[in-house]
């Protein structure tokens, strides 16, 4: 008997870091995934076996099967995997196996999408899963590497689609009136979310004035990206995505190789581009008017000698069995 799941990536389209203080910000979750399957084990071990990381947990001991700064990337996903096993007060093992299409460390949700994958692919081994309980435990696992965390990147992988979130506020689902040819570019700059996240707190509080200031642009920049999927105007949600970069520039989180392929991306035609997630390198987005000019934006920012690819958004999130 096996447990199976699936969650998808995501891109903040407006919004990242200003979510974690009570700002909207509209997300979608992508057409790539991250796979987990998981059966019972011998009493009392979890097994966690993914491509970057693989280790072996026994009540507090852990041990290294393979991969750098394994503990790390497992601790959160053995922790989700306990929850669910002492919930339902189940004494016995885990092997959980993970497999991922998504790029990691750049800001694209792989470790939301495994924490949502790997509890969804438990509890469907153990009982009934209920897709609010696991959202909830994800992000509240996902506070053990980024304490802050705004809950914005379990919530549109467990939910998926294009979708409106605010903390607290929860999500709406947005309805857009264009296709969104999207590209995504990859610095290949590896991050630190919940650095990241601090430095921006630091900044808030040396600066409480500046800002609110920023904030109030933000959400200003949230609400007409709203208006301008509503009535379907591509080029002004473009406009708006480069308004939004110069926000995340002032708070410093962008990088000089994202700010170059964000120029790439424009020089090739792209309406709009910014980076996406947490920052300090990692991912950019790019918005094109056609599919023929993502297809073209992809292929400049690879002849520049980065990865690129063509994203759609993914109506479903989290898929269970
Ligand atoms: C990370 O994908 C998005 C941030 O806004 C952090 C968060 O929302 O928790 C930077």
């Amino acid at each position: 008997m096996k447990g199976k799941a699936s969650a998808p990536a995501k891109i903040i389209l407006f919004g990242e870091h200003f979510v974690v203080y009570g700002n909207p910000a509209i997300l979608a979750s992508i057409n790539r995934r991250i796979s987990v399957s998981a059966k019972k084990g011998k009493k009392g071990k979890v097994t966690i076996k993914s491509d970057i990381a693989s280790g072996e947990f026994e009540g507090s001991t852990f041990k290294l099967i393979e991969g750098v700064n394994a503990r790390n990337a497992l601790d959160p996903l053995y922790f989700a995997a306990k929850q669910a096993l002492d919930a339902r007060k189940q004494k016995t093992g885990l092997e959980i196996t993970i497999k991922s299409d998504i790029p990691y460390g750049v800001g694209l949700g792989s470790s939301a999408a495994a924490l949502v994958a790997t509890i969804a692919a438990v509890e469907s081994l153990l009982g009934r899963p209920d897709k609010k309980k696991i959202c909830e435990g994800a992000i509240e696992a996902e506070r053990i590497i980024h304490k802050n965390s705004s809950g914005a990147d379990c919530f549109v992988s467990t939910f998926g689609g294009l979708i409106h979130y605010s903390r607290g506020g929860g999500l709406k689902k947005v309805d857009s009136k264009t296709k969104l040819p999207l590209v995504i570019g990859d610095t290949g700059i590896k991050h630190n979310t919940g650095e990241l996240v601090s430095s921006v707190r630091k900044l808030k509080e040396a600066n409480q004035m500046v800002f609110a200031g920023l904030m109030s642009q933000a959400k200003d920049i949230c609400n007409q990206a709203l208006v301008a999927l509503g009535s379907g105007n591509i080029g002004q949600l473009g406009v708006l995505m480069n308004e939004s970069q110069l926000l995340l520039n002032r708070l410093g989180v962008s990088h000089e190789k994202a700010d170059d392929l964000i120029d790439v991306a424009k020089s090739s035609g792209a309406l709009g581009a910014k980076m996406t997630g947490a920052g300090g390198g990692g991912a950019i987005i790019a918005l094109a008017a056609s599919k023929e000019d993502s297809e073209r934006i992809a292929s400049d920012i690879k002849a520049e000698g980065f990865a690129a690819f063509e994203v759609e958004i993914d109506p479903i999130g989290l898929v269970i069995g």
